[in-house]
């Protein structure tokens, strides 16, 4: 912590995506940190899988699959890595990802730039298996069938997934959202549920936080007609809360602490909807254990966080992982699992 400290005065000169991507270069070099112990209070099952923390890191961060165990070291209980394209694909022109320090936010219009799906599978296979990771697959800006995208990734990445997340939820590539609509939905689902094997991995579906009245119970009784294991709420908004930041109006999705209000309605929305039938995934503004906890208590199993990593460095992970032992101490429970759902 005392070392990102000092670092971030560097990091924040550069431009956001070169700091980034050096971040993730001197990642991928270092050598991996031992998996921490959290504690059986900590512990759960959730989608078949065990993860021993419910703080997670969420997609973007590890968009091509390189310093998976690396962040798991870090203190992170579960790593999403992606959003992957089945085809290399290069994102939208630069400058595409902002910080607006002043409102501790991001905005980013990344656009899945991605090294594509066969490079993530020879990556992800060298892997020692430690710790849980989770594959989140796109679809191609130009392809002609997304749906067919998906399904691809299914096959060709479920040997080197814990979980695949079926995100339709980018802003950044025109169109994809509507994938969330009913039928579209189906449709998708169906195709993906084909390409599922027996023994494969569970799969999750990442949903935006801007959807409109009675989407989330369409969505959570489609989701569950077609076995998804759990629900992922939220991605960035394309709303535009008030900002202080000269880049407010930069276009593409807005993350951090103006987005809490919308992702913690968002998943207030789908607990609602689904009455605890269905595991879901609290993200979007977390910055603290104060701020996990209410995702917990609102009905999150577990939680994923990006954007405050910007601001305080991967020690966010550990930290909000004893705050919420702390907590479950102090309220009463012996496992997180308890508290699912309970405020
Ligand atoms: C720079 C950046 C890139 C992102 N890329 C992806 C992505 O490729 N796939 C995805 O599902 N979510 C992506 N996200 C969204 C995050 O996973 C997360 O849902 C969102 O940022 C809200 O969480 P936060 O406020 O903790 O950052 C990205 C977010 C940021 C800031």
């Amino acid at each position: 912590m005392a070392l990102y400290k000092l670092l971030r005065p560097f990091a924040f000169a550069l431009d956001a995506e070169t700091a980034h991507r050096a971040t993730v270069t001197a990642l991928s070099m270092s050598p991996l940190l031992p998996l921490p112990d959290f504690g059986p209070e900590l512990e759960q099952e959730v989608a078949g899988l065990r993860f021993p923390s419910p703080v997670g890191l969420a997609a973007g961060f590890d968009k091509d699959g390189e310093v998976a165990d690396a962040m798991l070291g870090l203190g992170f209980g579960f790593v999403e890595v992606g959003t992957i394209t089945p085809k290399p694909q290069a994102g939208n022109p630069k400058p595409r990802l902002f910080r607006l320090k002043e409102d501790r936010a991001v905005i980013n219009r990344m656009g899945f730039n991605s090294g594509g799906q066969e490079a993530a599978l020879e990556r992800l296979r060298k892997r020692e298996r430690r710790g849980i990771v989770g594959v989140n697959i796109g679809a191609n800006k130009d392809s002609a069938d997304r749906i067919a995208d998906y399904a691809e990734g299914v096959k060709l990445l479920s040997p080197v997934a814990d979980y695949l997340t079926v995100n339709i939820s980018s802003p950044n590539t025109p169109g994809l959202r509507q994938l969330q609509d009913e039928g579209a939905l189906r449709a998708l689902l169906s195709a993906i549920g084909e390409a599922r094997e027996p023994n494969g991995p569970p799969v999750f579906l990442k949903v935006a936080p801007d959807l409109g009245e009675g989407e989330p119970d369409q969505i959570v009784r489609v989701a569950i007609q077609y076995r998804v294991d759990a629900i992922i709420v939220a991605n960035t908004t394309v709303s535009r809360p008030e900002l202080k930041s000269k880049h407010r109006d930069e276009a593409g999705g807005l993350s951090g602490a103006p987005l809490k209000p919308l992702a913690l309605k968002a998943l207030r929305d789908f607990r609602e909807a689904s009455g605890g039938q269905i595991p879901l995934i609290g993200v979007g503004g977390i910055a603290n254990s104060d701020d996990a906890w209410e995702r917990i208590r609102a009905g999150a199993s577990l939680v994923q966080l990006y954007t405050a990593m910007a601001y305080e460095g991967p020690g966010i992970a550990a930290r909000i992982a004893s705050g919420l032992a702390d907590r479950l101490k102090r309220e009463g429970f012996s496992n997180i699992a308890e508290a699912v759902g309970t405020g």
